[in-house]
């Protein structure tokens, strides 16, 4: 019998590549989608895509109505800097909604509720990395807040309810189909200004580094988790290697025979300075390890942006 997954976020970027991945599996996809950053470009042709506000009551009626099996929930409020400007919608959107969508699914019994969260849960703190999954919440935006308190939300839920919940802390995701929009596109902008040939801005000195982990790992991390309904989590879906925005510039600009120099743009004070996430958790919860290794991510990133200028 095909089974169903509800994706929420499913025509934005990590969202479709999960859809893809799960229709390739052999699963129905159902998509909770308000296409505000996705787009329809990004839809599986064979997944059904539902154009619905997941703050509104109608997403949380579709769950109770489909019964999946499985919901991927990434629908969110992506951008660190748009959640300092309007903390009040951010929470909307990444908790209020979020929290509607594990009543529903606890109500539909769905057996695997897997949480897009985030390394933003964590701030600047004066500690080795990578960080594990015992270090200190400090999350400085409301973005890491409302992730933070997702998290705590289904942990209530699987306590409460029994809820097979699972929360996911992301690195920085790149990738094919990625946008431009929201900070974690620095991938993105540099492949597609760097393609154009056009100015390139580093902000800062370039020192400040992320732990960058492809989107074709993260969509295997979601599987893992999904196949293992039993593990809780959370989890770090990272490589554990820092890397400096400004090694990053030197990549891309080797793959895209880039010549020009950074240009150099302010220093951004809304972002942590380093950054890295120990998966060592789930490569013994989940059997899931990062397979792909920056340069080939990039080179498969890059060429996508060839063919999508
Ligand atoms: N990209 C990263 O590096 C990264 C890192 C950590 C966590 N995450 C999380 O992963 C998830 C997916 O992020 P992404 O990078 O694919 O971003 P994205 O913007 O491409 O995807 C988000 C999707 O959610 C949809 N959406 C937004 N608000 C909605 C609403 N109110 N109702 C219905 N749909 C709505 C958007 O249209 C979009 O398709 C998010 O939850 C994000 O917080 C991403």
């Amino acid at each position: 019998m095909r089974q169903l997954a509800v994706v929420t976020g499913g025509a934005g970027f990590i969202g479709s590549h999960l859809t893809d991945a799960l229709v390739g599996r052999g699963w129905d996809v159902a998509i909770v989608d308000d296409l505000s950053t996705g787009s329809r470009k990004n839809v599986s042709p064979g997944a059904t895509l539902h154009v619905v506000d997941i703050r509104k009551p109608a997403a949380a009626a579709l769950i109770r109505k489909l019964k999946p099996h499985a919901v991927f929930h990434l629908g969110a409020q992506v951008s660190v800097t748009e959640s300092l400007k309007r903390p009040a919608t951010d929470a909307e959107t990444n908790l209020l909604a979020t929290t509607n969508l594990l009543e529903a699914s606890a109500d539909a019994k769905v057996k695997r509720f897997v949480f897009a969260s985030s390394a933003a849960v964590f701030g600047t703190l004066d500690m080795p990395l990578p960080m594990d999954e015992s270090a200190p919440i400090a999350p400085e935006s409301p973005y890491g807040i409302t992730k933070y308190a997702g998290e705590r939300f289904g942990a209530f839920y699987r306590s409460s309810r029994k809820l097979p919940f699972v929360a996911l802390r992301f690195a920085n995701v790149y990738g094919p189909r990625q946008s431009r929009v929201g900070e974690a596109g620095v991938v993105a902008t540099f492949a597609k200004r760097m393609l154009a040939k056009q100015p390139v801005r580093v902000n800062g000195d370039g020192t400040q580094t992320r732990d960058f982990v492809y989107v074709g790992d993260v969509v295997e991390a979601m599987l893992a988790a999904l196949d293992r309904p039993k593990a809780v989590g959370p989890f770090h879906v990272g490589t554990g290697v820092e890397t400096s925005i400004a090694d990053l510039f030197r990549r891309i600009a080797k793959e895209t025979g880039y010549r020009k120099r950074a240009q150099k743009g302010p220093k951004d004070t809304n972002a942590v300075i380093r950054s890295a996430l120990d998966a060592r958790k789930a490569a013994g919860e989940l059997a899931w390890k990062p397979a792909v290794g920056l340069d080939e991510g990039l080179r498969e990133t890059i060429a996508w942006f060839r063919e999508h200028p």
